[in-house]
């Protein structure tokens, strides 16, 4: 018998440009009065929670903003969060933004109706019981598939280490992926947002939890992405690319849900935790590498993948295939100048050792992979990115 696997389902999906315009429909299906907008800085700048706003404030709901959501937010920052959004009787939660935003939301969301305390839930002392107050999650970038996934990253400062809380009770209820929201993502936060998404469509495809679920949505991810990742990079206000690279991204969270990412987040983890390397462009630097190292144990896997890539394979092994699909994403990486240095971040040799030790010890991830990856092998891999 084979392993059981699962689909988690986010209640309700608006897609589509302008579709915004139906925040207010969403939240008075939930009778929600008053709602509490968490979102950070750069998007709260930029503009973009004002139509969100002025939509729901139209419709007579009470719309409380805090719009501080740090990048990678510390335990203490969410409890902040979480109470200002107690003290403003919050019946529903808007998550506008990133990851960190998104993720914020989902915590605040169960911390309102299960009255644990964080710092507990962070160290697995308490369990979660009760879902959430409602979610809407609108992102702007499209890149984590936060919108998708039952977890949150939370920062725990004194232990430098990043926690992920799990709970099928965080699923988002309703999401809006509108394009409209995402035309002003400047050029390299597009890039290196998509290539995280790629990856994860990617990994989850390749990884040893693949099932059914993650198979279908991790292809389709596979093809939106490949086809507009390069337009919504060049043509930053093509909407039909965006609209693309938003769904894209949020397939890729659907199939973490039901599969899991693989060696190149795992290997990714050091460059981002220690070098502060962003999270997508260290996928990305990694992603051709590591794939070719897995050659060998998932050919078939990869002509699947070259042929969602929209690469012809007709005439050719399944090997030549393979190849091929790892070829188009080193020229993806070149086109959408994506330099794979690490000494441009100030890392020698002399860092390999603690890289190598950090990423072996991701064996939730790696465990995943194929190919088995020793420490030898993934020093290989690091050594090609100096
Ligand atoms: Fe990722």
């Amino acid at each position: 018998m084979s392993k059981a696997y699962s689909l988690l389902n986010i209640g309700k999906i608006v897609a589509g440009a302008g579709c915004i315009e139906q925040i207010k429909d969403i939240v008075a299906d939930y009778q929600a009065k008053n709602v509490v907008i968490i979102t950070d800085q750069g998007v709260w700048n930029s503009g973009l929670v004002e139509k969100p706003k002025t939509l729901l404030e139209g419709a007579g709901v009470n719309v409380h903003i805090i719009n501080d959501t740090p990048p990678e937010p510390t335990v203490d920052q969410v409890n902040d969060i979480f109470q200002a959004a107690n003290e403003f009787a919050c019946e529903m939660i808007i998550g506008i933004g990133g990851g960190s935003s998104i993720d914020t939301a989902k915590i605040v969301s169960l911390l309102l109706t299960n009255h644990v305390n964080l710092r507990d839930l962070v160290k697995g002392k308490v369990q979660i019981i009760h879902r959430g107050v409602p979610t809407l999650m609108i992102p702007t970038t499209a890149g984590t598939g936060a919108e998708a996934t039952p977890n949150a990253i939370v920062l725990v400062p004194e232990e430098e280490l990043k926690v992920g809380i799990v709970s099928d009770k965080m699923v988002p209820d309703c999401v809006i992926l509108d394009p409209t929201m995402t035309i002003n993502l400047p050029k390299h936060i597009t890039a290196n947002t998509g290539m995280d998404a790629l990856c994860h469509a990617i990994e989850c495809y390749i990884s040893k939890k693949a099932n059914p679920f993650s198979d279908t949505f991790a292809l389709k991810a596979i093809t939106l992405i490949s086809r507009s990742i390069r337009i919504a990079y060049n043509e930053g206000q093509n909407l039909a690319a965006r609209e693309d690279m938003l769904l894209g991204a949020m397939f890729g969270g659907i199939s973490i849900a039901t599969s899991s990412t693989t060696a190149v987040h795992a290997l990714a983890y050091p460059l981002g935790g220690k070098y502060r390397i962003p999270h997508g462009l260290s996928n990305a630097i990694l992603l051709a590498h590591v794939m070719k190292f897995n050659l060998d144990a998932t050919e078939e896997k990869f002509k699947d993948i070259a042929i969602a890539m929209g690469i012809n394979v007709v005439g050719i092994s399944t090997r030549e295939a393979a190849e091929k699909m790892i070829d188009n994403l080193y020229s993806l990486i070149s086109d959408l100048d994506i330099h794979a240095n690490l000494r441009d971040k100030g890392i020698t040799e002399d860092d390999l050792d603690l890289m190598v030790e950090s990423a072996s010890k991701v064996t939730r991830l790696l465990d995943n992979n194929p190919k088995v990856m020793t420490k030898d092998d993934i020093r290989e891999i690091y050594k090609k990115l100096l």
